[in-house]
């Protein structure tokens, strides 16, 4: 996956996301944003923020900052900002890579189906990392490689066409954690056998000096 072609995907699947993929998610997103705890004045990143689906589970009391690459996601979600009177989300387009924030700029940061979708998923975190407070929350909501040998065959014999429409599916979350630091508090499926999962982690600036 590359940015210049992840861009031109979503600003065509913009349209549609909504009806398809983003109502597929919507129940688990808000159940992961309950795991962020967030209190009273609190700024989250939501990285890759899309269509912006994940907007009103956020209690108005959150100071909440959406990026997203494509201006089509964005364009949706500004929609909703308005029809909603969202007045404490902002949305911006930028490179979650290479994030315009100073360190330890967030309270709390969501990452939701993004993971898969960017080309170096490791500098992702990495970011997430810097702009964390010490102790935020980072929580990971996405498709991991199943750790059943025949399911990961499947999910990597997928992944040609799974990148056609804007994702991979052979990403594992083992490799992740290894090349990151990053330290999970817990994980959890909504259903037994699911294909998504929540990762929820703390923020530890001394896991970005070791990675
Ligand atoms: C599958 S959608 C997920 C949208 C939303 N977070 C959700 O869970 O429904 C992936 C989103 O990540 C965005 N994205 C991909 N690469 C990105 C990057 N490098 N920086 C910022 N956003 C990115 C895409 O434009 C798209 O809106």
């Amino acid at each position: 996956m590359e940015e210049s072609s992840t861009r031109k995907i979503y600003d065509w699947q913009s349209v549609v996301y909504d009806y398809t993929f983003g109502a597929l998610v919507r129940k688990r997103i808000a159940r992961a944003i309950t795991h962020m705890n967030i209190q009273d004045g609190q700024t989250v990143l939501d990285v890759g923020i899309g269509t912006g689906g994940s907007m009103l589970a956020y209690p108005k009391h959150a100071r909440v900052m959406g990026v997203d690459l494509s201006s089509g996601m964005l364009r949706e979600a500004r929609k909703k900002i308005e029809e909603e009177n969202l007045q404490n989300i902002t949305v911006f387009q930028g490179n979650a890579l290479e994030l315009p924030f100073e360190d330890s700029s967030f309270d709390h940061l969501f990452i939701s189906h993004v993971i898969s979708v960017v080309s170096q998923p490791e500098l992702l975190i990495r970011e997430a990392q810097r702009v964390a407070k010490e102790g935020a929350k980072i929580v990971i909501l996405n498709h991991f490689l199943s750790t059943n040998r025949f399911v990961a065959m499947l999910e990597k014999w997928a992944n040609p066409l799974c990148q056609k429409v804007g994702w991979r599916s052979d990403l594992a979350l083992a490799d992740i954690v290894a090349k990151t630091q990053i330290e999970i508090d817990y994980r959890y499926k909504i259903r037994s056998v699911d294909l998504w999962e929540t990762v929820v982690t703390t923020n530890t600036k001394s896991a970005l000096a070791l990675a």
